[in-house]
């Protein structure tokens, strides 16, 4: 099934490129930048990853990005990255930033920009992987930043596929960010949002109403709620699911446990992904490995679950029909 799985072309599309960030670059990056980091080896680093909960996660996840401070620096993070996806198969890699974590570092939007938008072209042209960049904003910081972020981008606009909502989910509601989104729909951005990681049900549902985005990243917490799941299910929204990063985020205590298989059964629209794979344990193809060890799905879910990425992929369509 391995074999298998690593020869399925599968799609990626919920990835924050700082959550790649393999310990061995860190430590590479921070020489070159001459910064000294917390930790005496990577093997130090790996055990450091021992999560509680999303913010546990998170306060080593900005620290981790404090290594990237020039256009070569995010431009060698998202090579490494784009390497090891389409070795394991993966053909379409949707990633996401956070300008605002670099932003409050000192680290300019035109060099995060630059560094990113090379790497895609150059996988591009090296491996035949197509891409797409997800701007996403900090939901643990004020909306009036996100506002100020989004017009900083004014530049670059016709380099985003769309925006996006990620950090601390709790009390931080999708509601918070209604100018901000509304003005990015204004200027003809795709929406997509966290909700329903770590979140109540509840915010999924604002996701969708206040914020009109096409797509819930996560939103595993769903089934709590039976008419917001079937309106899901009516309206076939994706739930881009990270089983890996919900288990070791203690979303969930045991993959057996996750909820995937009831999502499947309620008919939902679902795709799989990483999330952040230096953090969690691994990428798309680890990712499907542990629900065929955990689910013991058969092949035809596994194609399905790759088909309903690339049917919702930001991608062209001549690209998508290739795929398809
Ligand atoms: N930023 C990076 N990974 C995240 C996650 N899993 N949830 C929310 N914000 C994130
Ligand atoms: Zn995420």
């Amino acid at each position: 099934m391995k074999d298998w799985l690593k020869t399925l072309p599968k799609v990626e599309l919920h990835l924050h490129i700082e959550g790649s960030l393999e310990p061995e670059l860190m430590f590479a990056l921070a020489k070159r930048n001459d910064i000294t980091l917390p930790y005496a080896s990577v093997e130090e680093v790996r055990e450091a990853y021992d999560f509680d909960d999303l913010q546990s996660f998170l306060d080593l996840y900005y620290q981790g990005m404090a290594v990237l401070r020039t256009a070569d620096d995010f431009f060698d993070l998202a090579m490494d990255y784009f390497r090891r996806a389409q070795a394991e198969g993966v053909v379409h890699v949707e990633l996401s930033f956070d300008p605002q974590a670099h932003l409050a570092r000192g680290i300019e939007m035109d060099v995060q920009i630059e560094g990113l938008t090379r790497a895609m072209r150059q996988a591009e042209r090296e491996w035949g992987l197509s891409t797409a960049l997800i701007m996403s904003f900090l939901r643990d910081r004020p909306a009036e930043e996100a506002m100020s972020v989004l017009e900083r981008a004014g530049p670059y606009l016709e380099l985003l596929d769309a925006v996006g909502l990620d950090s601390a989910e709790r009390d931080n509601p999708p509601s918070k960010f209604a100018e901000v989104f509304a003005r990015a729909k204004l200027l003809g951005l795709p929406r997509v949002a966290h909700a329903g990681e770590e979140g109540p049900a509840e915010y999924i549902r604002q996701a969708l109403d206040v914020l009109d985005v096409c797509r819930i990243d996560h939103g595993v917490r769903c089934l709590e709620d039976p008419e917001l799941a079937a309106r899901l299910r009516d309206t076939q929204v994706p739930l881009t699911v990270c089983p890996l990063s919900n288990l070791r985020l203690k979303v969930v205590d045991d993959m057996r446990d996750h909820p995937l298989p009831g999502l499947l059964d309620a008919g939902l629209k679902l795709t799989i992904n990483s999330d952040d794979p230096a953090y969690f344990g691994g990428g798309v193809l680890d990712n499907y490995l542990a629900c065929h060890h955990a689910f013991d799905w058969n092949k035809d879910t596994f194609r399905g679950l790759a088909r309903n990425a690339i049917e919702v992929a930001f991608m062209d369509e001549g690209r998508r029909r290739m795929l398809l």
